[in-house]
């Protein structure tokens, strides 16, 4: 295998996890380079089912390094629940490596995401409320701690005294919220260095050098239609997941990519607020939900569903760099007549199509998806492991979708457990 990256290619949930872990099969190195515990990644192994939120879903194999990357950002507490959950069901977790520069939340970024949340009015993003955004604006603010501060008294109360004039005076003034003590945050700092410290990697550029001619995999969180710079701002998350985030987030450059591997649901789902142009409010939406099981990893919401969106699908090949897609859940339709694909929209103003993706979120009241409808295949394609056996209007459906989006589908997966994948 090349190094590949996995990228949600829609709003998040895509089944990267299950792309991942079998992809991870054949990879040395699993790093993943964005986001925080906001994701909800699952990974289903003989029946048995894991959840991941921030460790990658390589852990399940024993032998393979598996990093949280510089572009993260991690919570302590929740990090520390994940872990202990996995060493309860017996996995071995000691070739997890965490980067020194990975980003801290602190309680008071998931204080400010609560509030930011319950007072946005009609601006609420329907956030994780795990304290991304608030982590990554500090970041960039450069006002963050990163773990490796843990680690130096000096660095730690220097920071501090940098950091928390500027955060009081902003939790007090700003959000109404209790100001924080040097004392106490020193005292927390010493727990979180507790729990960390059998896991940061402080020799990390020694280990990529190490691995620079292994294969590496670069596991992605959220999806393109939830990046920062891409996405349906602002309804979206707070860092990069487009295959060059891998790039700026892993400690490896762009030359260390091969392959983009986008994965891809046979319909769209969004968790939170903020358009979506396909979403279906009516029963074919609900059947969707119930026959797809689709209820939020992280926070156990109901997703929204809707038909698949070729316009939104081009876009992320384009500017998620896909070099190929991973169709997930095509499954879901065994029992469909039709399914239908959306292949422009319309503005209901002026009559305006739009075939490439309108960015102003703002105007996608107004747009109505046209559709191309496809015949269903009305048979249960859960056990074919061959791309040769799937019905005939499965393939069509599938050739279809190539030409549309200009990118080969290189997976198909027709079920949740790693063996019901058929590689093309
Ligand atoms: P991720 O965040 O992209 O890793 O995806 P999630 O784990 O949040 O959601 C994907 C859900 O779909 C999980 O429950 C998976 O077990 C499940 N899943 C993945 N691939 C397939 C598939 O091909 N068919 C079906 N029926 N379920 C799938
Ligand atoms: P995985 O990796 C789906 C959504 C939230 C919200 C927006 C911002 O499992 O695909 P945040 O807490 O990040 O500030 O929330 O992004 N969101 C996700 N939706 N899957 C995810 O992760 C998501 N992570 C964040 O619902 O709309
Ligand atoms: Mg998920």
């Amino acid at each position: 295998m090349k190094n590949t990256v996995v990228v949600g290619a829609q709003w998040g949930d895509e089944g990267k996890a299950k792309i991942t872990d079998l992809l991870a099969q054949n990879a040395d190195v699993i790093i993943r380079y964005q986001g925080g515990c906001n994701a909800g990644h699952t990974v289903v192994v003989d029946n048995k089912t894991f959840k991941f939120h921030l460790i990658p879903s390589g852990i399940l194999y024993k032998n393979k390094i598996c990093i949280i990357g510089p572009g993260t950002v991690i919570h302590p507490e929740s990090f520390e629940k994940e872990l202990n959950g996995l060493i309860e069901e017996g996995i071995d977790v000691s070739n997890l490596k965490i980067s020194p520069l990975a980003s801290i939340t602190m309680p008071y970024h998931i204080e400010i995401d609560g509030y930011s949340e319950s007072n946005a009015g009609k601006g609420k993003i329907g956030t994780t409320k795990k304290g991304i955004g608030p982590t990554y604006t500090d970041k960039y603010a450069r006002i963050g701690l990163k773990i490796q501060d843990l680690y130096s008294a000096e660095t730690l109360s220097e920071k501090l005294d940098i950091i928390l004039p500027l955060k009081n005076k902003q939790l007090e003034k700003v959000y109404g919220l209790e100001p924080y003590s040097k004392e106490c945050i020193t005292a927390l700092c010493e727990k979180y260095a507790e729990l960390f410290k059998p896991y940061v990697c402080f020799e990390w550029q020694d280990l990529l050098r190490e691995h620079k001619k292994d294969t590496i995999l670069f596991e992605g969180a959220q999806g393109v239609m939830l990046d920062v710079d891409y996405g349906t701002y602002p309804f979206v998350t707070s860092s990069n997941p487009i295959g060059g985030g891998a790039a700026t987030g892993s400690g490896y450059g762009p030359r260390m990519i091969d392959e983009v591997i986008g994965v891809s649901k046979a319909y769209v789902t969004r968790v939170g607020e903020g358009p979506f142009v396909t979403e279906l409010n009516d029963e074919t939406g609900d059947k969707i939900r119930e026959i797809g099981h689709e209820f939020g990893v992280t926070t156990g919401r109901p997703r929204r569903c809707g038909w698949f969106d070729a316009v939104i699908m081009k876009y992320a090949v384009l500017v998620g760099g896909l070099t190929s897609i991973a169709l997930t859940k095509i499954d879901v339709f065994d029992s469909f007549d039709e399914i239908k694909v959306c292949t422009a929209y319309k503005d209901t103003r002026n009559g305006q199509i739009y075939t490439s993706y309108p960015t102003d979120v703002f105007i996608h009241k107004y747009l109505e998806p046209i559709y191309e409808t496809h015949a269903g295949w009305g048979v249960d394609i859960t056990k074919i492991k061959e791309y040769d056996k799937l019905p005939e209007n499965a393939k069509k459906y599938l050739e279809r979708l190539e030409e549309l989006l200009e990118c080969p589908i290189s997976i198909i997966s027709v079920g949740p457990d790693r063996e019901q994948t058929i590689i093309k």
